[in-house]
């Protein structure tokens, strides 16, 4: 892959495909913690992949078990159809997810996830004789993967502006990012709870009952890390409850154990109508994605006749039995390894680490909850996002450590199989990158 000439074909997603293709960064294995590179450096995780390696690379359990799958049964619809892996896997997530989400839908990607619980939502309500009920509020920030669903909720202006004018009838509540208040807060930060009451506001405007949902990630990871201000969660549902709004917590990055718990609807105490996922469903080895639905949502479907089918939505590959496997043996060796504590286990060694760095130049925020963390950096006069990305190529050609970068804002996610000596090794890192920044 030395001729970058055969890098051309590829049109990579959120890439700067030129600037890349000038410098490419390959991986070509992957085990535990590590990277390999196509140069043969040993590169250490930081990011799980892309928040989602969440067991670790490569674990020979799952690697197991999709081999074994993949030779067994390659494919079943589920259409009509069905095959055991998949009602395992429900019932498992099941019992794993917050009373009284006790029903899966399965999908292929976070973006599917999204577009499957806010149609969920709208249906859900025109069942049950509220068809006015249409209206979906996002936040600011937020970020809900690419589908028109989901960028039409989400907030992150360059991932909206190209592509028209979206779906009608969305509105949104002001993110929660306040460094002027809240500069390194260690976990969720004091200040900006009112900024809850948006949704008050949003009711005003439009009348409760043309609202049908809100959806929020309980913390906003790829707009930026945006942490809940204390309470925040929890006055959202009171508002969602007093006017029979749906809340729907986009957890395709918190799920599974990354801040603590299976969910952060758990780690939160705050349950949500519907819950979205992906990424660490199986632990990113196989795409998949599921929605957690509440039991009276899914039970207001099951009516009509016995023939009659309840919801016209799914995709070729829901529960697609690799996915399954993949996902069952993730179950596995988060239960068995105590992954879903580590988080908490772990969660004040990360945060002292992560704020050792303050002091240091240009850093003008650090947050983290859970074994999230960001460093914010100032932005270069007239080059927003230069000054992140400096670092994050540092860290990636110099110092083998692969971070992400989100504008000036490093993110970090490191897979749950982390240990104190990699933490050290995360934070060492960043210090020597982000001195070497001007
Ligand atoms: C909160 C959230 N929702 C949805 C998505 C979209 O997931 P996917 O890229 O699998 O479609 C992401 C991806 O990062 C995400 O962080």
């Amino acid at each position: 892959m030395s001729e970058n000439h055969a890098l051309e074909a590829f049109w990579m997603p959120f890439t700067a495909n030129r600037q890349f293709k000038a410098t490419p960064r390959l991986l070509s294995s992957a085990s535990g913690m590590y990277y390999r590179s196509d140069d043969g450096r040993q590169v250490l995780d930081g990011t799980a992949g892309l928040w989602c390696c969440n067991a670790g690379h490569a674990h020979p359990r799952i690697v197991e078990a999709v081999q074994k799958q993949v030779a067994t049964l390659d494919f079943a619809p589920t259409f009509q159809m069905g095959h055991p892996a998949v009602f395992e896997l429900a019932e498992r997530l099941a019992a794993i997810a917050p009373n009284p989400l006790n029903h899966v839908f399965f999908t292929n990607s976070g973006s599917e996830s999204v577009d499957t619980a806010l149609k969920i939502a709208i249906a859900y309500h025109r069942i049950r004789g509220e068809g006015q009920r249409t209206r979906l509020i996002g936040r600011e920030k937020g970020y809900h993967g690419v589908g028109f669903g989901g960028i039409s909720v989400g907030g992150m202006v360059n991932n909206r502006k190209m592509f028209g004018p979206l779906l009608p009838g969305v509105d949104h509540l002001r993110h929660t990012l306040d460094i002027p208040r809240n500069a390194f807060s260690r976990g969720l930060p004091r200040h900006g709870l009112e900024l809850v009451e948006d949704l008050e506001r949003l009711v005003q405007l439009h009348d409760a009952s043309t609202i049908a949902a809100v959806i929020v990630e309980p913390i906003a990871c790829s707009g930026g890390v945006v942490m809940p201000p204390d309470g925040y969660l929890k006055r959202l549902r009171e508002i969602c409850n007093k006017h029979g709004i749906l809340l729907i917590f986009d957890e395709v990055i918190t799920g599974f154990g990354r801040v603590g718990g299976a969910f952060a609807a758990q780690r939160f105490g705050v349950t949500p109508d519907l819950i979205t996922t992906a990424k660490g469903l199986t632990s990113g080895t196989v795409p998949m994605g599921a929605v957690l639905v509440a039991g009276y949502i899914h039970e207001a479907f099951m009516h009509g006749p016995q023939g009659a089918i309840e919801l016209f939505h799914g995709y070729t590959y829901s529960g697609h039995p690799l996915a399954c496997a993949a996902a069952l043996a993730a179950l596995d060796v988060y239960a068995e390894e105590n992954l879903f504590e580590k988080a908490i286990t772990l969660g004040e060694y990360w945060e002292n680490a992560l704020h050792s760095l303050k002091g240091l130049p240009n850093v003008i925020d650090i947050r983290n909850f859970g074994l999230i963390g960001a460093i914010e950096l100032a932005p270069r006069d007239n080059a927003p996002g230069a000054r992140g990305y400096e670092v994050f190529t540092r860290c990636f050609h110099d110092l083998d450590l692969m971070v992400r970068c989100s504008g000036d804002v490093i993110a970090l996610s490191p897979p749950l199989v982390v240990e104190k000596e990699h933490i050290d090794r995360i934070a060492q890192t960043l210090a020597q990158a982000i001195a070497k920044t001007t």
